[in-house]
């Protein structure tokens, strides 16, 4: 495994499947300057190159006070638009990369998660947060808006209204709140939080990893279509499924009263 600069990674979890990434700068609250974005982009391609035995991806946040408290202020002050452009590409580049990964990404949000921060979690598949856990878009009170997906992810996942009030106020809301408006998953005690989405991750390792990859692609896929073009894909990618020495297993399996053994084949 490459050695980074602004983070941790470990493997954990049963047999080390679970590909846990901790962003690494509390001192900064852990906000992102272009190298955490280079270096998140290059642990997301390493593993969309060779997944090896990993079987999912928790991000989560160095430091008791901080997931991501935002893109770094102090990288930004000076930025030209073309500079913004260029960062925003790259928040964005690897929003796509992480949606694009064929395993589960969970979001362990253990404090802050603010602007860039908030839109790292939205990017990931979903997100579990600790009970001290805040989420905000807090961008208009620097005089910008969010620049790294948060518009239009908070938008997908909470409705337009909640997203424009988020947007527009700045508001920062905490854990229980952002369960109810359904930005998070679950909430769970403050230092269970990256044991709670490897917990998950095992759970889903266990399943098909084909039919789970495929189950991903479908959903991120349909999001952004119309319901019939989103059904189509569904039709197709269930299909697939047959084509896999896996279906015959799952369901054989099932049909002898054992456990399958899966082959990602
Ligand atoms: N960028 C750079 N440094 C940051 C930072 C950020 N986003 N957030 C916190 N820090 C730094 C602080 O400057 C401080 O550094 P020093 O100790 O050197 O002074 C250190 O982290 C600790 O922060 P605070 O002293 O402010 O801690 P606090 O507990 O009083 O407040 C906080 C915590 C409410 C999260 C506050 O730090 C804060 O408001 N941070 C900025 C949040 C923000 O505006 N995020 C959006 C950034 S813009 C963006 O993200 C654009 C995008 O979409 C791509």
């Amino acid at each position: 495994m490459s050695s980074y600069t602004h983070l941790t990674i470990a493997d954990q979890g049963k047999g080390g499947v679970v590909r846990v990434v901790t962003i690494d700068r509390p001192k900064a609250l852990n906000a992102l300057n272009r190298e955490v974005v280079r270096e998140l982009t290059a642990v997301v391609d390493a593993l969309g190159a060779d997944l090896g035995k990993t079987r999912g991806l928790v991000i989560t946040g160095g430091g008791p006070k901080a997931f991501v408290a935002g893109a770094d202020i102090a990288a930004m002050a000076n930025m030209s638009p073309e500079e913004a452009r260029a960062f925003s590409s790259e928040g964005h580049t690897l929003g796509f990369k992480l949606a694009a990964l064929p395993v589960p990404v969970i979001a362990a949000v253990n404090g802050f998660a603010l602007g860039g921060g908030c839109e790292i979690a939205l990017a990931c598949d979903f997100i579990y947060a600790a009970e001290n856990a805040k989420f905000g878009q807090p961008e208009v009170n620097l005089a910008v808006i969010p620049g790294f997906g948060g518009t239009q992810r908070l938008l997908r996942r909470v409705g337009l209204a909640r997203a424009l009030e988020l947007c527009m106020t700045g508001e920062i809301i905490d854990a229980e709140e952002a369960l109810r408006v359904g930005l998070v998953n679950k909430v769970v005690a403050r230092g269970e939080v990256v044991d709670a989405a490897v917990a998950t991750i095992e759970t889903i390792a266990k399943k098909g990893p084909l039919a789970v990859a495929a189950a991903k692609q479908v959903l991120h896929k349909g999001a952004d279509l119309v319901l019939a073009a989103a059904n189509q894909e569904e039709i197709e990618a269930f299909a697939s499924m047959f084509a896999t020495s896996d279906q015959r297993e799952g369901m054989a399996a099932f049909l002898e009263k054992r456990r399958a053994a899966f082959t990602g084949e």
